[in-house]
């Protein structure tokens, strides 16, 4: 029943719910006419005193946010329940409490509208957001993924046909970001506000090194930046516990320019060795400034292009989820109703949409 639905409706509104980690998300995704509206709701606040994401108050935000915040996109849309065709959440990678609360959210609204629910997978979500905006890039393309918990590249010939062409062996750009400011002790989320700082730094003052870029693969390892940020805070702080507040900005703004000419150094790679000209940026780390710029001026050159979503897209968020949900509903892939998470979930184990159609 619930497939027929599916596939004799080729126009759908599709409701996304995004709840891996530390952001509530609600988006209203309609097949036509694009994203009707969005809501996002940050943790931020609540886990910043921890210096980090703490699960257990992560599920219990979602809980206390998650029927208010449908509410809130329903109004902003304009539609009722009622007209919901099909339902998107976060099934995995993420927190699984967390990963729960959304879920149960899908199955129970999918149960009473009696529409089909689809687990989303939240990597899959990133890398289809450059999708959401004017001018989408179109298949194939090359992926650079680049969140809190992972750096791929991704070679894409379609929705669901994921080729790793590399990973990071250790920590994520992101993580990388995160542990980095830790140590600067700047202000959580790390990623953003060192960032910040960078753009005051001196880039050159400090001889970072580009990790594995003398090898020809496409695997990444952001470890050693660490230790290397450690040994330089050591060297200068003295008696203190940070060095001056100049040598802190130059820290980081060495620390990000090797991250952004590794991450560059090896888009690039990866275009060649494909022989492509798209390449499309998408995760937290994505909306990095400086990442973009580096980015979009060496690509220029090998006459590429590179593709990103708007900055509230590229950190996590329902619009992503529910137009990804959406794509698979279309091609008539659907999830049972009995509540389903998967912490932890390789992307290439997703299927394509063209064996599903
Ligand atoms: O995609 P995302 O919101 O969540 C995960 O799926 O992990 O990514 C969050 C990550 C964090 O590590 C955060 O510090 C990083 O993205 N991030 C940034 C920036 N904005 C967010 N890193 C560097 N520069 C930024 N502007
Ligand atoms: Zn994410």
């Amino acid at each position: 029943m619930q497939i027929l639905k599916v596939c004799i409706n080729l126009i759908m509104l599709v409701l996304g719910i995004e709840t891996s980690c530390d952001e509530t998300g609600f988006a209203v995704y309609d097949s036509k006419r694009g994203l009707l509206a969005h809501s996002l709701y940050s943790q931020v606040a609540l886990h910043a005193d921890y210096g980090g994401v703490v699960p257990e108050l992560a599920s219990r935000d979602h809980v206390r946010k998650i029927l208010p915040m449908l509410n809130e996109v329903l109004a902003k849309s304009g539609i009722g329940k009622q007209q919901i065709d099909g339902i998107a959440y976060t099934a995995g990678p993420g927190l699984m409490g967390a990963l729960m609360v959304g879920g149960s959210m899908a199955t129970a609204l999918g149960f009473t509208l009696d529409v089909p629910v689809i687990g989303v997978h939240h990597m899959e979500g990133h890398l289809l957001a450059p999708m959401l905006e004017d001018t989408p890039p179109e298949f194939p393309f090359i992926a650079l993924l680049v969140s809190g918990g992972h750096t791929q590249l991704v070679h894409v010939k379609g929705i669901g046909q994921y080729d790793l062409l590399g990973e990071s062996l250790d920590d994520a750009a992101g993580e990388a970001f995160d542990k980095t400011a830790k140590m600067l002790d700047l202000d959580y989320p790390g990623g953003p506000v060192l960032a910040g700082m960078a753009e005051k730094g001196q880039v050159d003052r400090f001889d970072f090194p580009r990790p594995m870029t003398d090898r020809p693969d496409l695997d990444f390892s952001f470890s050693g930046l660490k230790t290397h940020t450690r040994n330089l805070i050591d060297k200068y702080r003295g008696k203190k516990p940070l060095p001056d507040e100049q040598t802190v900005l130059d820290i980081c703004a060495g620390f990000q320019e090797a991250v952004v000419d590794t991450l560059v150094i090896k888009c690039k790679r990866a275009l060649v060795q494909t022989n492509m000209s798209k390449l499309i940026i998408a995760g937290g780390v994505s909306a990095n400034k400086r990442l973009r710029e580096k980015l979009e001026a060496e690509l220029v050159k090998n006459k590429a292009q590179v593709f990103y979503a708007r900055h509230e897209f590229c950190t996590d968020n329902g619009a992503m989820i529910a137009y990804a949900g959406c794509q698979r509903l279309l091609a008539g892939e659907h999830s049972d109703l009995a509540l389903s998470v998967t912490p932890r979930w390789p992307l290439q184990d997703l299927t394509s949409i063209e064996e599903l159609s």
